[in-house]
């Protein structure tokens, strides 16, 4: 494996996260980020490089509280797939989670043994209704999504967004198979 290390991404890694990650948006593999909501969201990610400190590429870890956090934006560079790179990210972001004692770690993806390789198993959508209702409600494939539901760890017991946030504003106790997404 090549000299490759991971560390939290700095706000002069936006401009290489933005190209990357919207390079892969076009055909759904990745959700579209703009470049504003990128430089926002600059210290949810983690990025790879070499040791001459060439970008290889990124990760985010997206936190939704203590019951919930998801790996969001994971992509190499096309030329650096394969070495381990992806792997990295991953666990980073995976300690990351743990380093915040969130319990469960979700994803979307349509690749789904790659994240097996890392403890994640898939999961019923609907038991993440937090990323429901973040991403999935105004996203155009809402009725025609092709991501499978990943998640390593329990699944939650709670969920803090979406419609029941407004009869009570802390936490909300999930009932599995009650969100319906309409899929
Ligand atoms: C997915 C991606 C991040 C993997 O990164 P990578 O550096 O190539 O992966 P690694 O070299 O660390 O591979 C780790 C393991 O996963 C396996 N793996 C890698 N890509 C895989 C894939 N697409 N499907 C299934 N398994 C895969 C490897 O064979 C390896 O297994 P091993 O440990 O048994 O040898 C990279 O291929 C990529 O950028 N893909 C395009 C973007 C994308 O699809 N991102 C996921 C969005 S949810």
């Amino acid at each position: 494996m090549p000299d490759i290390r991971v560390h939290k991404a700095h706000l002069q890694d936006a401009r290489n996260v933005f190209d990357l990650v919207n390079s892969l948006s076009g055909d759904g593999t990745l959700l579209r980020r703009s470049y504003a909501e990128i430089c926002e969201n600059i210290r949810d990610f983690t990025v790879a490089e070499t040791s001459d400190g060439e970008f290889l590429g990124c990760g985010a870890l997206h936190l939704y509280g203590p019951h919930l956090a998801e790996v969001r934006s994971i992509v190499l560079r096309p030329e650096a797939k394969g070495q381990g790179a992806g792997g990295l990210l991953l666990k980073a972001l995976v300690e990351e989670a743990e380093q915040h004692a969130v319990t469960s770690v979700c994803l979307f993806t349509r690749i789904p043994t790659f994240f097996e390789h890392f403890g994640f198993r898939v999961a019923e959508r609907d038991a993440m209704p937090d990323k429901i209702y973040k991403d999935c409600q105004t996203c155009p494939r809402l009725y025609a999504c092709d991501e499978v539901a990943m998640v390593r760890g329990p699944l939650p017991k709670v969920a803090m967004l979406g419609p029941s946030k407004l009869q009570r504003p802390e936490l909300v106790t999930l009932q599995v198979g009650s969100t319906n997404t309409g899929r």
